[in-house]
């Protein structure tokens, strides 16, 4: 006996006792086609039983590339929306709908078209994070690990938009003496870390290095050591001759880290409060059972409008093109 409200994105499955959710997620992969892609922000057992593994370019990259039939995306919705940007005829799967994201959120469509309008001789870059109706307002989009170069291909006297996150925004100004104007959007998780709990954590470990994603605030980003996308936080620690790291950012990526290099100390940063909120909160309702019921029904589907998938293909086709190219 099962209830499925699978468009609400919630979730009461009986199964049948004893149920091998990685051997069954295994098999229906195989005979489906499908490929699992997942972000570094999945719980452990979700990112051991993923084809992929991946920060927001390398997984748009892994999606554009795939030859399954399936894609199911262990992510949260943007991503999953991107999938399907990039592969309108192929079936995107995402194991829980209301897996969201605070940052894409944090930038409503009706109001960013007025803000554009406002600033009519700007260009609009938009980072990944965001609707598939924003990317369809930009003119390029970019992620956090390719997003100096993204504006720093543009002409100097080029103006910009950056939306949403006005911490990445802030970063890339800083960064590249850019000026852009910048959306006031933020992401809940990387606004959560403290800076006076960061500095006494680092007195207590003084030979850790402090390493950070720039979604951060400026004040944690000018604090620490090294400052990169996942993927690039995760070769940063593989390539540093430290012992010793102190992550600011979701706790996710702390799993691969460990993995990657089993003779160094990873210590996740703490939030300015007692709660678990260095831990995203959408990322985290993507469960093991969740992905094989996704497989095995073939639902929650990203169902999209031709139009809208048409209008945000060309800048994410933009920045992969970019991206392509040497440093
Ligand atoms: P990256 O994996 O691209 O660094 O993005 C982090 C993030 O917040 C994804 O939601
Ligand atoms: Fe969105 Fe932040 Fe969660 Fe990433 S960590 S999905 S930006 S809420």
């Amino acid at each position: 006996m099962k209830t499925v409200l699978y468009k609400e994105g919630w979730l009461n499955l009986k199964h049948e006792p004893g149920i091998d959710f990685v051997q069954e997620i295994n098999y229906l992969k195989k005979k489906k086609n499908a490929v699992l892609l997942a972000h570094y922000y999945q719980n452990n057992d979700i990112q051991d039983v993923a084809d992929y593994i991946g920060d927001s370019l390398g997984l748009a990259q892994e999606a554009k590339k795939t030859t399954a039939d399936i894609i199911l995306f262990a992510g949260v919705h943007f991503m999953a929306e991107t999938a399907k940007i990039l592969n309108p005829n192929k079936k995107v799967l995402i194991p829980d709908l209301k897996a969201g994201c605070s940052l894409a959120d944090s930038c409503p469509p009706e109001q960013f078209k007025a803000f554009k309008e406002a600033h009519k001789d700007h260009v609009v870059i938009s980072y990944i994070n965001c609707t598939a109706e924003i990317k369809a307002l930009s003119d390029i989009i970019c992620t956090s690990s390719n997003a100096l170069r993204i504006v720093e291909s543009l002409p100097k006297q080029q103006k910009i938009i950056f939306a949403p996150d006005k911490n990445l925004g802030n970063y890339i100004v800083k960064k590249t003496g850019r000026e852009m104007i910048l959306w006031d959007g933020a992401c809940m998780v990387h606004e959560i870390f403290d800076l006076e709990k960061l500095i006494k954590l680092k007195i207590q470990h003084p030979d850790a290095e402090v390493i950070a994603h720039p979604e951060c605030e400026q004040k944690i980003l000018d604090y620490a050591d090294f400052i990169g996308s996942t993927t690039a936080l995760l070769n940063y620690t593989t390539g540093s001759f430290a012992k010793k790291f102190i992550v600011v950012t979701e706790t996710g990526i702390l799993y691969q880290m460990q993995k990657n290099n089993p003779d160094k100390q990873f210590i996740a940063a703490p939030p300015n409060n007692s709660c678990a909120c260095n831990e995203c909160p959408y990322m985290k309702r993507n469960t093991l059972e969740k992905i094989y019921t996704a497989l095995k029904y073939e639902e929650p589907e990203i169902t999209m409008d031709e139009r809208l998938m048409t209008a945000a293909l060309k800048p994410m086709l933009r920045m992969l093109e970019l991206s392509e190219k040497a440093v």
